[in-house]
């Protein structure tokens, strides 16, 4: 892709930190971490990549590849990819250790102050989806619901969808985010919320603006 300067972190220097396989990794230096959490094939990479406007993290062609935690170091925060759960060729051992690494994500991460969670828009949660949200919902991390591929429906079946996505999941409609990184969509709102989060947790001197407050 070439480089979209338009895109809501293109400025920030991006440093890709290093892949782990332990939820716990702890990061040095210590700063605010968001994690990017969806099904494998969602579109988790692709936005990363829209938030910065360049290509830091791989598309995949073939999904359910990484089972690692790759992190980006930005530099007054940490942006970390996980690795796609819900792979429809994943054993039963794999999937259980999907979700102890997203437990220890969420309950045991020290900076973790947001996760962005990515839905496809075109589809209802799966029962892996809904296992997710029980996690999310039961920890103290704050959530961002960020609904993926909206370019693939019209804007009537945008704005429909995305009330059926808020009633399955039963979250409040004005927090889910529609977006498409392809179209650069929603982009911007997300980069802004994602600024919210590690804002106010003692980002220091980032210049990260003066964002407004957002319990998403
Ligand atoms: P894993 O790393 O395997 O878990 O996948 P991922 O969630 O990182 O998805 P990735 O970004 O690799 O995208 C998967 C596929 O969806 C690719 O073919 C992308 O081109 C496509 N895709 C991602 N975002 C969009 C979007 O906004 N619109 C459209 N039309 N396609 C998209
Ligand atoms: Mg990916």
């Amino acid at each position: 892709m070439s480089p979209d300067v338009a895109a809501p972190f293109a400025k920030l220097s991006v440093d890709f930190v290093g892949s782990f396989p332990e939820p716990t990794h702890p990061l040095d230096p210590v700063l605010p971490e968001v994690a990017f959490l969806g099904r494998s094939n969602v579109g988790k990479s692709s936005l990363l990549n829209a938030l910065v406007g360049r290509r830091i993290a791989k598309i995949s062609a073939t999904p359910g590849k990484t089972q690692l935690l790759n992190a980006f170091r930005l530099p007054d925060f940490y942006m970390i990819d996980l690795p796609g759960y819900g792979f429809a060729l994943a054993s039963h051992g794999d999937r259980l250790k999907f979700r102890q690494l997203l437990q220890g994500v969420v309950e045991q991460r020290e900076r973790i102050e947001g996760i962005i969670w990515l839905l496809d828009i075109r589809h209802p949660p799966s029962a892996e989806d809904m296992g997710m949200r029980d996690i999310l919902s039961a920890g103290r991390t704050p959530t961002i619901v960020v609904l993926t591929k909206a370019d693939k429906l019209s804007r009537v079946q945008q704005v429909k969808a995305a009330r059926e996505r808020a009633a399955e999941l039963e979250y409040p409609p004005d927090d889910l985010l529609v977006t498409s990184s392809e179209k650069k969509a929603g982009i911007p709102e997300l980069g802004e919320r994602i600024r919210v989060l590690v804002a106010g947790f003692g980002a220091q001197g980032s210049g990260l603006g003066e964002a407004t407050t957002h319990n998403g």
